[in-house]
């Protein structure tokens, strides 16, 4: 079964064609230039860079494929959350594909599919429920317990910032550019960690809720107080290595106390801050020592792609779920909880 994904819920027109677990083709664009003056997404000129870019992604997504669009079993669309003029563009386009080859559609949940990221073939790991998903991106970080696929039960959130997010503010506050989280990443290669201590906000130990404004906060009062470390070029890599430390370990904290209070020995990372190179050290290190297996997914895979949204598309196709192509509509928000309640 060939399922072409579009997405279109943030800053990148993605398209991909997927056989299975198998990825046929996996085109990106990136809108990194339009908003990198602004420091962040602006969703006006987004939406515009998704109308003027989607079809030449689909036709390159359909040519490395080497399929044609008849050769299309189903489309799959993200339909939410996100910012609704981008999430607009993709599900107009994908209705009006789908209506015009007379395939199925199925409109995907954006954070269900970076929950199947780890899957897509490269990773070989099958879906072996249930497991713990930490799922980390600029707008969401969630701890969900996945007992099955469709059956999630939510057992924490953010309740201010979402930790990527937090990475991009954090890289404003220091000079350091957008995406932030990259540009952190780059930045603490060859800085000390340890070097200045800001807080882990581990809130009720038991629960699984995250908060990463009080941290924001306080590496703001930072720069404010220490220009010199800033503007130094090693005080600066040191600061963004003890920003970030403080940002993962809160994260794998979080993640392996979820695992022990569910006794999960699986652990789902998926999202783009999955792409963190400190996470996955950190995360791989400790989870050894609690017996917690943990996949991540393909670099490539965690920011945001057609792939994973195919992918988890082709999993609700198989289950018999498709869309109305008249009826489906854009979500900007929409609650996993509510994911779930649906079926
Ligand atoms: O999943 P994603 O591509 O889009 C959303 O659904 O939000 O995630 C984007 C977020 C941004 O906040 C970006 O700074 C962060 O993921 N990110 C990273 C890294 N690569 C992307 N954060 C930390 N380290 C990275 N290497
Ligand atoms: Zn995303």
């Amino acid at each position: 079964m060939r399922v072409l994904g579009i997405e279109s819920s943030c800053d990148e027109t993605a398209a991909a064609v997927v056989e299975g677990q198998k990825v046929l083709s996996n085109t990106v664009l990136a809108q990194i230039d339009i908003h990198a003056e602004y420091g962040g997404v602006v969703p006006e000129l987004a939406s515009r860079a998704h109308i003027q870019n989607i079809m030449p992604v689909i036709d390159q997504a359909l040519r490395e494929a080497d399929t044609t669009p008849q050769q299309l079993d189903a489309i799959a669309v993200t339909t939410g959350p996100g910012l609704i003029g981008g999430l607009l563009v993709g599900v107009s386009v994908a209705k009006g594909l789908a209506m015009g080859l007379g395939c199925p559609l199925i409109g995907v949940h954006h954070m269900e599919g970076h929950l199947m990221s780890p899957f897509l073939v490269d990773q070989g790991a099958g879906h072996d429920y249930p497991f713990v998903a930490l799922l980390v991106s600029g707008g969401h970080t969630q701890l969900l317990h996945v007992k099955a696929f469709g059956n999630y039960v939510l057992l924490g959130q953010t309740r201010d910032d979402a930790v990527g997010e937090a990475f991009d503010k954090g890289a404003r506050l220091m000079g350091l550019g957008y995406p932030g989280g990259p540009a952190i990443s780059a930045q603490a290669e060859g800085g000390d960690r340890a070097k200045f201590r800001f807080p882990r906000v581990l809130l009720d130990r038991d629960k699984f809720d995250f908060s990463f404004s009080g941290l924001k906060t306080s590496v703001r009062s930072f720069v404010l107080k220490n220009e010199d470390v800033v503007a130094d070029p090693q005080g600066c890599k040191d600061l963004a290595a003890s920003y970030q430390e403080a940002l993962v370990e809160t994260l794998v904290i979080k993640s392996l106390s979820a695992c022990e209070k569910t006794g999960s020995q699986r652990l789902v990372v998926a999202g783009g801050v999955g792409a963190n190179a400190r996470l996955r050290e950190m995360l791989s290190k400790r989870a050894k020592r609690w017996g917690v297996e943990v996949f991540f997914p393909p670099l490539n895979m965690c920011t945001d792609n057609g792939a994973m949204i195919a992918y988890a598309g082709a999993c609700r196709l198989a289950r018999g779920e498709v869309s109305d192509p008249v009826e489906l509509n854009a979500r900007a928000r929409w609650p996993i909880p509510e994911l779930v309640a649906a079926g």
